[in-house]
C-alpha cells in the first residue's frame, strides 16, 4: 500500500471523520449511561459504524507517513516503529471491544452498562486535541477559526457532561429522597425533555445567569450545584477570555494597523498638526490599507526567513509588477530571483515629488499601480507619462550623473524601488540587462 502524506487532502478529510466518531463517543457515553438507554437500535448501529472507522483507523495510521524535523519519512519500517512508540498502544486500548464482549457474554445486563463499556473510546480524545493542534499549523484556514472551533466543542462537551451528572445525581436520589426531578414534576417527562431540562440547567449554572427555576433539593444535589458554580465562575473568565483574544486575532493584522493609525492620529492631535494635513495622512493609509495591506508590516518577519525561502515569497508578492513589466518577462530566472529581494515597496500619494531634476540619483523605480509623469522644472515640459510595468530613474544610475528630468505621481502610486548599490549588483551579474536598460535610457535621453 501506497505511503499517505500526513498533511494530504485525504489525510485532513480522514482525521474530520475521527473527530466526528470521538465527539460521537464523548456525546453518547455519558448519555446513555446517565439516561440509561436502550443498547440496540440506532445506537447499536452508531456503535459498528463508530468503532469500524477506529479499528481502520489504526490499520490506516501504519500506512501515513510521518514529519520529522521538517522532512517527510515515508520509510514503512520507520513508520511502524514510531506509530508503535507513539499513538499505537492508546489507539488500540481505545478501541478494545469491552461492550461487544459483554453483548455476547452478558446479553441480559441492561442498557447503560454498555454505555460504561465505552468508556475507553473516551482516550480518543488526546488524539483529537493533536490533530486541532495540527490543523492550525497546516490546514490552509485561519488558525483562529480552528481554535475558535475546538472551544465552542469543548465549551460544549462541558456543558453536556455537566447536564449528564447533573440529571443522573436527580434520577438516582429521587428513589430515597426529594430530588430536583421530582420537585420540577420531571421525573415521568420523555427523555428529550429530562435532556432538555438538564443541559438548560446545566449552561444557566455553568454561565452563572442561574434563573433559579430548577434548583437542587437535596444534599448531594447542592454539592454539586455548589462544584458546579465554582466551576463556571472559572469558566466564563476563561471563556471571555479567550473568545475576546481570539476575535481580537481574527484580523490580527487589520487590529494592528487600527492600532498603528489611533497612535498616529493621536499624535497629530497633540502636535496640533493642521486639519488638511492630517486628512492626507489618514488617506493616505486608508490608500495603504485597501491596496497593500499595510506591506511595510510584513517586511520585518520576512527578513527573518532563509534566503530560498523568502525569495519564493518575495516572487508572489511581486507576482503583479513581474507580469506588468516586460523587461522582466524576457528575464532569465536567476536574474528575477536575484533581483525581487532587492525591490522595497513605496506607496506614495498623489502630486508628490519622486525625483527633482538636477538632483544626485541613488535609486530607480518599477511602477507596479498608478500614474507619474517626468517633466521639465525648468521649460515645463512634460516628456512622459508613465503607468504600471514602467520603470524610471535609471539614467542618473547608468552614468552616474545628475537626474535628467522631475518625476512627479499623478494620482496614487505603488512603486518598488531599486537602490543604486543592489542595482550595480544586479548589472554586473546580468549584462542583457545592462543593455536593454540603456537601449531605453538612450532613447529617453534623445527625445529630451
Ligand atoms: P533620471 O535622469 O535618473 O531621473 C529622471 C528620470 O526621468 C530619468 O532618469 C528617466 O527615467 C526619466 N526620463 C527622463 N527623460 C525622459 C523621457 N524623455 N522619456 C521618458 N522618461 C524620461
Amino acid at each position: 500500500m501506497q505511503i499517505i502524506h500526513p498533511e494530504s487532502k485525504v489525510v485532513i478529510i480522514w482525521e474530520s471523520l475521527i473527530v466526528l466518531v470521538t465527539l460521537y463517543n464523548y456525546l453518547a457515553i455519558p448519555f446513555r449511561i446517565a439516561f440509561k438507554t436502550s443498547s440496540g437500535g440506532i445506537w447499536l448501529i452508531l456503535d459498528i459504524l463508530s468503532d469500524s472507522i477506529l479499528i481502520t483507523d489504526i490499520f490506516l495510521r501504519f500506512h501515513m507517513g510521518y514529519i520529522d524535523q521538517g522532512a517527510f519519512i515515508n520509510d514503512q519500517q520507520k513508520i511502524q516503529q514510531h506509530y508503535r512508540a507513539n499513538d499505537f498502544k492508546i489507539n488500540l486500548i481505545a478501541s478494545f471491544p469491552v461492550d461487544i464482549l459483554i453483548r455476547v457474554l452478558f446479553p441480559s445486563l441492561p442498557g447503560y452498562v454498555i454505555g460504561i463499556a465505552r468508556l475507553l473510546r473516551l482516550l480518543r480524545g488526546f488524539q483529537c486535541l493533536g490533530i486541532f493542534r495540527r490543523w492550525e499549523n497546516n490546514v490552509n484556514v485561519n488558525p483562529v477559526v480552528i481554535r475558535m472551533i475546538n472551544l465552542v466543542m469543548i465549551i460544549f462537551l462541558i456543558d453536556h457532561w455537566v447536564a449528564c451528572v447533573w440529571f443522573f445525581i436527580g434520577e438516582t436520589t429521587k428513589i430515597s429522597n426529594e430530588s430536583w426531578l421530582t420537585s420540577a414534576s420531571l421525573e415521568n417527562a420523555r427523555t428529550t425533555t429530562q435532556y432538555m431540562k438538564s443541559l438548560y440547567w446545566s449552561i444557566t449554572t455553568l454561565t452563572t445567569v442561574g434563573y433559579g427555576d430548577i434548583t437542587p433539593t437535596n444534599d448531594l444535589e447542592i454539592a454539586f450545584t455548589l462544584i458546579i458554580m465554582f466551576l463556571g465562575v472559572s469558566m466564563y473568565a476563561f471563556i471571555i477570555g479567550n473568545v475576546a483574544s481570539l476575535i481580537a486575532n481574527l484580523d490580527a493584522n487589520q487590529g494592528r494597523f487600527r492600532e498603528k493609525l489611533d497612535q498616529i492620529q493621536a499624535y497629530m492631535r497633540e502636535r496640533r498638526i493642521p486639519s488638511p494635513l492630517q486628512q492626507q495622512v489618514r488617506d493616505y493609509y486608508q490608500y495603504m490599507w485597501e491596496y497593500s495591506h499595510d506591506a511595510s508590516m510584513e517586511l520585518d518577519f520576512l527578513d527573518e526567513l532563509p534566503h530560498s525561502i523568502k525569495t519564493r515569497i518575495y516572487l508572489h508578492l511581486h507576482q503583479e509588477l513581474l507580469e506588468k513589466v516586460p523587461l522582466f518577462k524576457e528575464a532569465d530566472k536567476g536574474f528575477i530571483e536575484d533581483l525581487v529581494i532587492k525591490l522595497r515597496p513605496r506607496i506614495l500619494p498623489p502630486e508628490d515629488y519622486i525625483i527633482r531634476e538636477e538632483q544626485l540619483g541613488h535609486e530607480m523605480y518599477f511602477i507596479k499601480r498608478g500614474e507619474v509623469i517626468a517633466f521639465s522644472e525648468k521649460t515645463g515640459r512634460v516628456y512622459r507619462t508613465m503607468t504600471a510595468g514602467m520603470f524610471f530613474g535609471e539614467i542618473a544610475l547608468l552614468y552616474s550623473s545628475r537626474r535628467t528630468a522631475s518625476v512627479k505621481t499623478q494620482t496614487y502610486c505603488e512603486l518598488f524601488v531599486l537602490y543604486k548599490d543592489d542595482f550595480d549588483q544586479v548589472l554586473e551579474n546580468y549584462p542583457r540587462f545592462w543593455e536593454k536598460v540603456k537601449e531605453i535610457a538612450e532613447q529617453r535621453f534623445q527625445t529630451k
